[in-house]
């Protein structure tokens, strides 16, 4: 069965919702918390296919066309969190008003937690120091079964192209604290805590450093090659290690451990 990332239209609206709620709970399904399974990717996926400055991708199985993954983001996240505050959040508040789910005594907590904060959609809001960090950020999700098969990776990767063609050298994301294993994922291929930011839960990549780099590799005191030419200096994959210098072209873009910097 073989797999393929492309952009995301609004067709694959019911398919995003469906990726998100099995994922939704700290990495986990969180299709028993909820009677209305489109909210966590009302709130989180679905608005990056059409709102201010954002982008979108799929990953579909190619016999199926089922989409079992996707990676979402902004180029600007203000300029994204003003538009959904405004013009996004504010309306599908009106639109849950008319069965009042949130004022029924037996809604689920998980529903009311949703739709309680599309009332005060402003929680929103970003971190200072994330937007300092970067102005792009990302949202990433892949069904179980496809889990652990280097897609996130590549889907990062697209993430980090796309962002770099507007001139970004970094993103970042916002992780549940219980999702120990994005956080690993994350931190393997070279996300770090934003400094200054309010917890150790704001993770971000800067692409120029890049992220092919392993932690192990880092940490050792040799040269390492990213194995891309620029532009594509921030392309993930596979860490080639290079002793002789002579092989690279001028251009090439080098690391040095453990202080990562390019040179
Ligand atoms: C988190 C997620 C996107 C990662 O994607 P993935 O396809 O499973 O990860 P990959 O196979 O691309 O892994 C990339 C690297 O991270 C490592 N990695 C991934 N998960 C890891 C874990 N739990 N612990 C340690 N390392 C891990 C892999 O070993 C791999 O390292 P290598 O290339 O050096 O061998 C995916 O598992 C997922 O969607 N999980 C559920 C939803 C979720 O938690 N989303 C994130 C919300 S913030």
């Amino acid at each position: 069965m073989s797999l393929a990332i492309r952009r995301a239209t609004e067709a694959d609206t019911d398919a995003l919702f469906r990726v998100c709620l099995l994922t939704a709970d700290a990495g986990k399904s969180a299709a028993a918390l909820h009677d209305f399974p489109e909210l966590p990717g009302l709130t989180y996926v679905v608005p990056y296919l059409t709102r201010k400055e954002t982008w979108a991708f799929v990953l579909e199985e190619v016999d199926t066309k089922e989409v079992v993954g996707y990676v979402v983001g902004t180029y600007d996240t203000r300029a994204y969190e003003e538009d959904v505050i405004r013009n996004w959040f504010p309306v599908h508040a009106i639109r849950y008003l008319y069965n009042s789910p949130y004022d029924r005594p037996d809604i689920k907590p998980g529903d009311k937690w949703y739709l309680g904060r599309y009332r005060d959609p402003t929680v929103y809001r970003s971190f200072d120091a994330n937007v300092e960090f970067s102005p792009a950020h990302l949202h990433i999700n892949i069904l179980e079964k496809h889990q652990g098969k280097g897609w996130g990776r590549r889907l990062i990767e697209k993430a980090v192209e796309t962002v770099k063609d507007r001139g970004l050298d970094g993103l970042w994301v916002g992780i549940d604290p219980r999702n120990d294993d994005a956080r690993k994922f994350y931190k393997r291929i070279g996300f770090k805590e934003i400094e200054g930011a309010p917890d150790v839960n704001q993770l971000g990549l800067n692409t120029l450093v890049n992220a092919c780099t392993t932690p192990e590799l880092q940490s050792e005191n040799r040269m390492l090659w990213c194995g891309y030419q620029p532009p594509h200096i921030s392309r993930l994959g596979p860490v080639t290690t290079i002793r002789d210098r002579s092989v690279m072209s001028p251009d090439d873009r080098v690391i040095w451990g453990p202080e990562a910097r390019v040179l």
